[in-house]
């Protein structure tokens, strides 16, 4: 268990169109774990193996519910439905917020650090992290998509919020 670094907008790797994993062995499981301390340390909701420089489609996410920490590998979206328009950020983007809209939920079919298929489907902030993590997998960041960003006015809002 270790803390990587995690790579900011501006690195080209963040552009970069992630390769399927093929081997599902400790290699694997060591980075899942990694960036499992990596977006705890970072107070993150999710985490794409891109942000910290792995070129593999595996992807990290906790919304903090019960199910604890999601590991998505060689995910794909299978189905999504509805449409919410709210407030996303990224870790890779700090500092910074953007109103983006995303679908209300997202059924998503991936492997676990196994390589055993399964189906999830995630609603409301679930559903918007899933399809913000898999943009990640494909060179996407989310300021690609928002409608805009927060003004720093807005920010100072949100940082007071979180202050109370
Ligand atoms: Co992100």
């Amino acid at each position: 268990m270790a803390l990587r670094k995690i790579v900011t907008v501006g690195d080209p790797i963040l552009t970069k169109k992630c390769r399927p994993v093929v081997r599902f062995d400790e290699k694997l499981h060591t980075l899942l774990d990694d960036m499992a301390d990596t977006l705890l340390e970072a107070n993150g909701v999710g985490l794409a193996a891109p942000q910290v420089g792995i070129l593999r489609r595996v992807v990290i996410i906790d919304t903090g519910e019960e199910n604890g920490i999601v590991e998505l590998i060689n995910p794909k979206l299978i189905e999504t439905d509805g449409e919410q328009t709210g407030c996303e950020g990224c870790l890779s983007v700090p500092g910074e917020y953007g109103i983006v809209t995303r679908p209300m939920t997202a059924k998503v079919e991936a492997q676990d650090r196994y390589g055993d298929w399964f189906e999830m489907e995630g609603e409301e902030l679930m559903a918007r992290a899933i399809c913000h993590e898999l943009d990640h997998l494909d060179g996407h960041i989310y300021t690609e998509i928002a409608e805009r960003m927060l003004t720093p006015e807005e920010l100072d809002k949100i940082a007071a919020g979180d202050e109370e």
